[in-house]
């Protein structure tokens, strides 16, 4: 049934060693302003078994930028609450383009391809804030994660919001189309500031795989949202949680898994574990780079792709 514990510890050990030394790290996301400063130097993998052990190698206590991670959470309350209206509104189908692409929305004529590029998360953002105020909304998200990691301390970034809001022009154009094809109802600044400041969430990859228990199918409190939208929510990361690069990142990892242009990577190996990665660097999808890599290593060290039929 795949390697023990502590043949994964050594294998996160091994890996983090190596790492260390990369030199192709990728790039740093710079299109917001906070995030271009970020040491590219970090690494850490965390990884929480069943049996309720985390095994961590590297950065793992050090909050970064969880960006578009959030996006899991946002569309976690969304769905419970909205359930299966929310699919008017945003379908469940890979992207062919870019996460922020404006090109690709306006083709769908404004009903974004997922949940996961920015269009769609702006129009789950806009679902979770009916009949409530931004402020309510993020608190309501927070009380979400910190129930999911079970952990209360994980903070919103402000200086990153407010950097996010000065530039973010690519979604501001992105809740206007929303707006103008009436797939948007709170006014465009609302849903942006709301969305800016659920993507500036900042916390650690063993919060982080901590929280990823809830779709992991093992979390120790209670079921948060319900069996059947988790494997809604577990389908659309193996689909979509990559954007344009989700295919390429099925075929060399094969675990569901959502990632972040902070460098972040939670992925979620169904009853078996929930991983977080932190590496900022990142691929030419926006993707980390390292991260990517060490889920692919890890996933073929433990046999955990879902497409792994050798060890089953
Ligand atoms: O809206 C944005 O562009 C960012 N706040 C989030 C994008 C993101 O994390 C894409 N993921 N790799």
């Amino acid at each position: 049934m795949g390697p023990d514990r502590l043949s994964i510890q050594a294998f996160l050990d091994d890996l983090e060693a190596s790492f260390r030394q990369a030199s192709q790290r990728g790039e740093v996301a710079s299109y917001i302003p906070e995030l271009a400063t970020v040491d590219p130097g970090y690494f850490g993998i965390s990884v929480c078994l069943p049996d309720g052990s985390v095994l961590s190698a590297g950065d793992t206590q050090k909050p970064f930028s969880i960006q578009s991670i959030s996006k899991v959470f946002s569309l976690a309350i969304a769905l419970g609450r909205e359930g299966d209206r929310l699919w008017k509104r945003v379908g469940r189908e890979p992207s062919n383009f870019a996460f922020n692409s404006v090109v690709e929305l306006e083709m769908e004529q404004g009903r974004p391809r997922n949940p996961f590029v920015n269009a769609g998360a702006i129009v789950t953002t806009d679902a979770i804030l009916s009949g409530r105020t931004p402020k309510e909304t993020l608190a309501e998200l927070l009380l979400f994660v910190r129930a999911a990691c079970g952990d209360d301390e994980v903070y919103i970034n402000q200086r990153v919001a407010e950097a996010e809001n000065r530039t973010g022009h690519r979604n501001y154009a992105l809740a206007h189309f929303l707006k103008s094809c009436s797939n948007l109802n709170s006014p465009c600044d609302r849903v942006l500031g709301t969305y800016f400041h659920q993507c500036a969430i900042e916390m650690s990859c063993q919060q982080l795989a901590a929280a990823g228990r809830f779709l992991a199918g093992f979390h120790p409190d209670f079921d948060m949202i319900g069996e059947p939208h988790v494997r809604s929510i577990n389908a659309l990361m193996m689909t979509a949680g990559h954007y344009d690069g989700s295919g390429e990142f099925a075929y060399s990892v094969g675990i569901p898994a959502k990632s972040g242009v902070g460098g972040g990577i939670l992925a979620v190996v169904p009853r078996r574990a929930s991983i977080a990665v932190w590496s900022p660097g990142l691929n030419r999808y926006g993707n980390s780079h390292l991260g990517t890599l060490a889920l692919e290593k890890l996933s073929r060290f433990t046999g955990w792709s879902l497409f792994e039929v050798a060890r089953v």
